[in-house]
Order: C-alpha cells, then structure tokens, then sequence
C-alpha cells in the first residue's frame, strides 16, 4: 500500500494531514459502516511514522530484522539473479536506505525513489546523490496503492520494482494481485520485482509481534485516532478506545481493530456514530502467505518466481520474480 515513510523499515506514508474531499468520503463510508473500518493508510502521520520505526526495533516484531539478515546473507545471490544495470524503481522508499544497502550489489542505472511522503522521499534522495553520485536518481512523490503511471524520467530500460518489508501483506489477495499486475504492465518483458513477503507461522509468535509488551503497535493503532480527528474534526477520545492485534488463522492474516472501551458517541464534520461497549473499527489486515501461495500471486499477476531466500525458520521470505513475456 500504499505509504511508508520515515525510516527504512517504513511501508508507505501518509505524514502530511493534506485532506481530500477523497480521503473525508473515505474516512466516512468507513465509520458509517455496520462494521466499521478506517484505511490503515490513516496509521501514518508524522508521530504514526515514527512509531513505526519504534514497531520495527522491537524484539517481537521479527519481519524487519529477518528480512534484512536474509539481504545480509543472501545478497550477492540476489543481485546475481536480479542482475546489474537495471533502473530499481523503490516503492515506499521512505529514507531509501534499504535500497540503497543494495546499491553496491545491484549498481542500478537509475534509482527511482517513490513515497506517497513527497518531501520526505526528495530530502532522502538529496542525500543520497551525495554518496552515490554516480547513479542517475529522481524521486516521485506519488500514492502508488491504487493506480500509478510512470512519468518519462523514468528510465524505459529493464525495471525492477523494489517492495520491501512485506507492505504487500496489508493489501488483500485481490487487490495485491490488481497490485502487482499494474507492476507487470509497467516493468516491460524484460523486467521484475523484488518483494519482501511474510510467512504464515505460529499464532503466539504472530500475536506477539502485533500487540508487543511495551505497547508501541497499541500506541500506533491509536493514534490513527488522532490522525483521523484532524483530518475530519472528529472527537474520538483516545482514552475511550484499546488496541486489539490478533491473528484470524482462519484468513491467514493479523487483524487490527480499535474496541470501544464503553458506550459512546463519537462527531465528525459531516456524521456521527454511537458505538456500544466491545464495538470495534477494523483498521489493518496483515496477511501472512505460505511460500507457495506467494508464488501462486506472483504467477498469477504476471511473473514467475526465478528465486525465493528464506531465514532460517522461514519465517520471511525475499523473492526475486521476473516478467512473464507477453
Ligand atoms: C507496514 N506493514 C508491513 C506492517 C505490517 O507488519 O503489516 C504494519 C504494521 N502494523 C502493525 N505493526 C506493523
């Protein structure tokens, strides 16, 4: 999805409380549902952003720390299947610095940095023109969930799409696959991804990592709450609302939701809603694939999966996958 932002391990970003008559219907049609739901691209303002990062250096929250000792043991291997000389077109690059851990691996012809947090992501990429003047770099800022088209600066050359961190997880399977199968149109038969991508695993280790002791991912789902109150002058009382972070084997993924701690009635500009004690507003899914339904996605999105690296729990996985001719 859509919007990481501040730091390496951030997904994509949504800091800027610029609001769209867009982002107010949305926010709306959710609240007003009988089962309610907030866009979990809401969790990502500045503070949101920011606890991210903090969500990342927690010792349950495995997915960054293991992706990153797969780059770290399986670069090379990487690069050599993702092959040199590509333009590496970074979604949700935040502060690029991953992508940028793999510039001497990859020595990409051009590096495209994307984040829905444009000045975030040009300020990023100032600095790494410095230390890597050599390679040709723009950055786009751009919501590159929904739809996206790549403007001329970007390199017609082979792409390779970079998506990290297992973002593709808080999509659906459906909209992961519309997801990826804009990448192929847009990559060329020459092209291909490179994609971060959580594995199912055991529920107490997947609790644990989304509702963590020191309450951080508590703190994040929060806030969302303020983050909606700006946007839409609401009046959620933060104290009134707990997080709730679990895994539904059933749907193979995490959910997150915000339970009413008692009955209440909460205002926005344009609606209001009484929610009764136990309600809950439906904020983020996080899906976790067996390896070979994260293939099967790829393949059927228009790739075929050339090498998966695993950990050793296999508990992550970082796949390199390559354009289908059409
Ligand atoms: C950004 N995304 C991959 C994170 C995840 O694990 O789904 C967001 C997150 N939500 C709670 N903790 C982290």
């Amino acid at each position: 999805m859509i919007n990481p932002m501040l730091t390496s391990c951030t997904p994509e970003d949504v800091a800027a409380p610029r609001q769209s008559a867009h982002e107010a219907d949305e926010l709306h049609t959710g609240l007003q549902a009988p089962d309610a739901w907030i866009s979990p691209k809401y969790l990502y303002d500045a503070l949101g952003s920011k606890l991210f990062e903090a969500i990342c250096e927690l010792p349950e929250y495995y997915p960054t720390r293991t992706e990153a000792s797969i780059f770290e043991r399986y670069g090379a291997e990487i690069a050599r299947s993702a092959g040199t000389g590509a333009t590496l077109i970074d979604l949700g690059a935040g502060n690029c610095a991953k992508a940028a851990g793999l510039f001497p691996l990859l020595q990409p012809a051009q590096y495209v940095a994307i984040d829905i947090s444009t000045d975030f992501v040009h300020d990023a990429l100032a600095r790494l023109r410095q230390r890597f003047p050599q390679i040709a770099m723009e950055a786009l800022g751009m919501d590159f969930s929904s739809s996206f088209e790549l403007p001329p600066q970007v390199n017609a050359g082979r792409r390779l799409f970079f998506y990290p961190g297992s973002s593709i997880g808080n999509f659906t399977p459906d909209e992961a696959q519309g997801f990826l199968t804009r990448l192929r149109a847009q990559c060329g038969n020459d092209g291909g991804v490179l994609i971060g991508i959580d594995l199912a695993k055991d529920a107490a280790t997947l609790d644990a990592a989304y509702d963590d002791a020191l309450g951080v991912t508590a703190a994040f789902n929060l806030n969302l709450l303020r983050h909606v109150n700006r946007l839409i002058d609401g009046d959620f009382d933060i104290r009134g609302w707990q997080h709730r972070g679990a895994y539904n084997a059933a749907m193979g993924r995490i959910e997150m939701h915000l339970e009413a701690r008692s009955a209440q009635t909460v205002h926005w500009r344009g609606g209001e809603r009484r929610f009764q004690a136990g309600e809950r507003i439906h904020t983020e899914n996080s899906y976790k694939y067996q390896q070979a339904d994260a293939i099967g996605l790829l393949e059927r999105s228009g790739f075929e999966a050339t090498r998966v690296w695993t950990d050793p729990q296999r508990w992550f996985a970082v796949i390199h996958a390559q354009a289908i001719a059409s």
